[in-house]
């Protein structure tokens, strides 16, 4: 494809699109197709067969429409109204009612503090075109940042946008993503690699599955213009194999791209090349951490390995690496086009842009957010959230998944960015977002992510090995109302020891739950510890 030949189908298909009177726009990621949205979309398609209306009203099968609990979720004509909990038997109502008024029994207001205290960036266009369509992601804006990125940029000057817009990197740490790609473009190899972390083993988590079912093209395109600005050649985007869509669509939209000369050889009729492939994980959390997964890729056991050496300098088969998180490339086309000034106004001094969140657990509105940074958790909760169920109170809000915290009532005012969440012993982590209610007991909630990380701990070394299994055995006992105050003084030397001892992020973060429900929850542990003292008491007294 040229860029004359990219702005040509531009113009076609915004003038195709323009013709259809109606438009249902069906949402198709695993949220919604597991409540049978594609049957939905398939008699919505007969009942239009049905009434002539071919040519003028038009289904199209498109990304999230962000209420994923109340799916299947339909906008109608660009979110003018939009439906939920629609079902096959509902299509000739909707089709009835395109001239007259919505129906009211299926009508979700989408004037509600849920969709307009959002601010999208990276689902800018999400849920408005077909993402196994490559001319309609065309119609939206998809591969304009990259034609502009390789006929009128430098590689120089696509790393200082990307630098001055302040964007850090949505896989957890938040490392400065443009000072990233300066340490890859400085290396001189003839072989380079980019490396997309789609792993996403937070349990809660399903940001970057989204994005990848809903828009894979914007990752190819911010994978490709990373590519250009750091000098490498080849790709691949790393994949759970328990993200099948997912991984259908990225393959799909690698083809497409391929064909049409937007990946390739030769890319958009320039002398730059860029090929890219899929991997698939099995599903182990320890493979998202970065030199576990190069190890997987490479076709090794998903072992993480100390650093440095760092990916950018020798990263996958010994080759500089320039590896970075689903939301972080798909925030790139946006900069890009917009200037990284632009970016950098959005969000706080040290964390710009917008996150996307699993908003979960016990809040009136569930789904994925896309917010912007610096709001407070009081917003999202309250707000966007709708607070909290059966007129219950909140207790707490876990951010940052089995590496972050619980933050109590007390920080709901704090804004969220990197900084402020980790003041208060959480972290960002890549977007999952658990609200609790006053009956969440903050004992089993340390338990649950202690076991996560005891399970999913590799083993390689001994402090997170022998040191999780530890911990969670304690959590468990004075959960069981069988511990002591001993126990206490003992899981917090376990906690100080794993987290300065392990090798990887996995075992350095896993005590975190457990110390920020030590800081806020103490009486609880406290509580459980007096309760299994009393039964003691009343056992001796009975014996
Ligand atoms: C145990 C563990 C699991 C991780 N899982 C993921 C993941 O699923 N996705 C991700 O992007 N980063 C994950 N990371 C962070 C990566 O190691 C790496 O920092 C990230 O992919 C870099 O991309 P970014 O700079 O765009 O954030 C994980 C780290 C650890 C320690
Ligand atoms: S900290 Fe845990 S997961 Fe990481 S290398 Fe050591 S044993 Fe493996």
């Amino acid at each position: 494809m040229t860029p004359e030949e990219l702005g040509q189908t531009v113009l076609k298909q915004r003038d195709d699109h323009s013709k259809y009177l109606h438009v249902f726009n069906v949402c198709t990621e695993s949220g919604c197709a597991s409540a049978r949205s594609g049957e939905v979309a398939d008699a919505l398609d007969a009942e239009i067969t049905r009434r002539g209306l071919t040519g003028k009203v038009c289904v199209k099968r498109v990304g999230c429409l962000c209420s994923c609990a109340q799916g299947p979720m339909i906008a109608l004509d660009a979110g003018k109204t939009l439906y939920k909990g629609v079902t096959e038997k509902d299509a000739p109502a909707l089709l009835d009612s395109l001239d007259a008024t919505p129906l009211k029994e299926l009508e979700f207001p989408a004037d509600q503090p849920f969709f307009t205290r959002q601010l999208r960036v990276v689902r800018e266009h999400a849920g408005t075109f077909e993402p196994e369509d490559l001319d309609d992601s065309i119609r939206v804006g998809a591969y304009q940042a990259l034609l502009k990125a390789l006929t009128e940029m430098t590689p120089a000057e696509v790393i200082a946008q990307i630098t001055t817009s302040g964007l850090r990197g949505r896989g957890g740490a938040g490392f400065p993503t443009g000072l990233k790609w300066s340490s890859v473009a400085k290396n001189s190899s003839t072989l380079k690699y980019i490396v997309c972390n789609g792993d996403e083993g937070d349990p809660g988590a399903f940001m970057d599955r989204s994005v990848m079912e809903g828009d894979p093209h914007r990752i190819l395109e911010g994978m490709a213009i990373a590519a250009y600005a750091v000098g490498a050649s080849r790709g691949y985007i790393y994949v759970r194999a328990e993200y099948p869509l997912a991984v259908k669509r990225l393959n799909k939209a690698i083809n497409q791209a391929t064909r049409r000369g937007l990946l390739g050889l030769s890319i958009l009729d320039t002398k730059f090349s860029f090929q890219v492939e899929v991997r698939l994980g099995a599903g182990a959390f320890v493979c998202g951490e970065e030199t576990a997964l190069l190890a997987s890729i490479e076709g090794n056991r998903g072992l993480p390995r100390p650093r440095p050496p760092f990916p950018a300098n020798r990263g996958l088969f010994n080759k500089p690496t320039l590896i970075n998180n689903v939301e972080t490339f798909a925030n790139i086309a946006p900069i890009i086009q917009r200037g990284g000034v632009w970016f950098s106004t959005i969000g706080t001094a040290k964390s710009k842009g917008t996150k996307i969140f699993a908003l979960s657990g016990k809040v009136n509105n569930t789904g994925l957010i896309e917010v912007p940074m610096g709001i407070t958790l009081r917003e999202i909760i309250f707000d966007i959230g709708g607070g909290i169920p059966d007129g219950k109170q909140f207790k707490a809000v876990q951010t940052g998944g089995p590496s972050g915290g619980c933050i109590p009532q007390q920080h709901l005012d704090l804004p969220v960015d990197y900084e402020s969440l980790m003041s208060v012993g959480s972290i960002m982590g890549s977007g999952g977002m658990i609200v609790m209610d006053e009956t969440a007991n903050m004992v089993d909630v340390a338990r649950f992510f202690m076991e996560f990380c005891m399970s999913e701990s590799c083993g390689k070394c001994i402090p997170c090995r022998v040191g999780t299994y530890h911990m969670h055995k304690i959590l468990r006992r004075i959960n069981d109302q069988q511990g002591s105050p001993k126990d206490l003084v003992q899981l917090r030397v376990l906690c100080d020891m794993v987290k300065n001892t392990s090798l990887c992020g996995l075992g350095q973060t896993s005590p975190n739950p457990v110390m920020s429900t030590l800081r806020y929850f103490e009486h609880e542990y406290v509580m459980m510890i007096e309760a299994a003292a009393n039964k003691t008491e009343k056992i001796e007294v009975n014996a």
